[in-house]
């Protein structure tokens, strides 16, 4: 069986990572999409709500299933079977981050290799903080993330600002 992860933040889902999925799905029997942690982030989502936006965005998927994992994604990947990391890049700024960090997980785990997709053109220019941004600020976040978490994402930004403002 062939398997991969997605690995990211998710802060929240964007139409971005799901075009990265739904291509992704097409070359793996089964792919683990992962609620992982960065230490250079700090998320406006908890874990368990960027999980739970995941899963209903991935539902129609066969072979999705979201996963969270708080330590190594080397060690989290060898634990599933699995040997391949999938990633979206969309600059070459992506890209040197990105090459770093699959030369670190090979490092930690030499089995692990990491497969790069090229962001649609129509995406280049998102990402979870563009989506952050924009709906914090008001603006109209319709096709940066799936229309079924567009009110959830939208829900928690009016919560903080109101907490903000007392
Ligand atoms: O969506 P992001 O924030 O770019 O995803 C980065 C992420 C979470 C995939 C990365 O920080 C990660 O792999 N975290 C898990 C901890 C780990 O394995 N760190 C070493 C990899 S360089």
């Amino acid at each position: 069986m062939k398997k991969a992860i997605y690995p990211g933040s998710f802060d929240p889902v964007t139409e971005g990572h799901m075009d990265v999925i739904r291509r992704a799905c097409g070359f793996f029997d089964k792919l683990y999409v992962a609620v992982m942690v960065n230490v250079d982030k700090h998320t406006l989502f908890t874990c368990e709500e960027r999980v739970d936006m995941l899963r209903k965005v991935t539902a129609e998927f066969g072979n999705v299933e979201v996963v969270h994992h708080d330590g190594l994604l080397a060690d989290f990947a060898e634990s599933l079977g699995v040997e391949t990391i999938v990633k979206g890049i969309r600059n070459m700024s992506d890209f040197d981050i990105e090459y770093q960090m699959a030369l670190i997980n090979s490092r930690l785990n030499r089995k692990l290799d990491t497969i790069f997709f090229p962001s649609k053109s129509e995406y280049l220019f998102l990402s979870s903080t563009a989506v952050r941004s924009v709906a914090g600020t008001g603006g109209d976040i319709t096709g940066f993330v799936p229309e079924a978490i567009k009110q959830t994402v939208l829900d928690k930004i009016a919560g903080i600002r109101i907490r903000e403002e007392r």
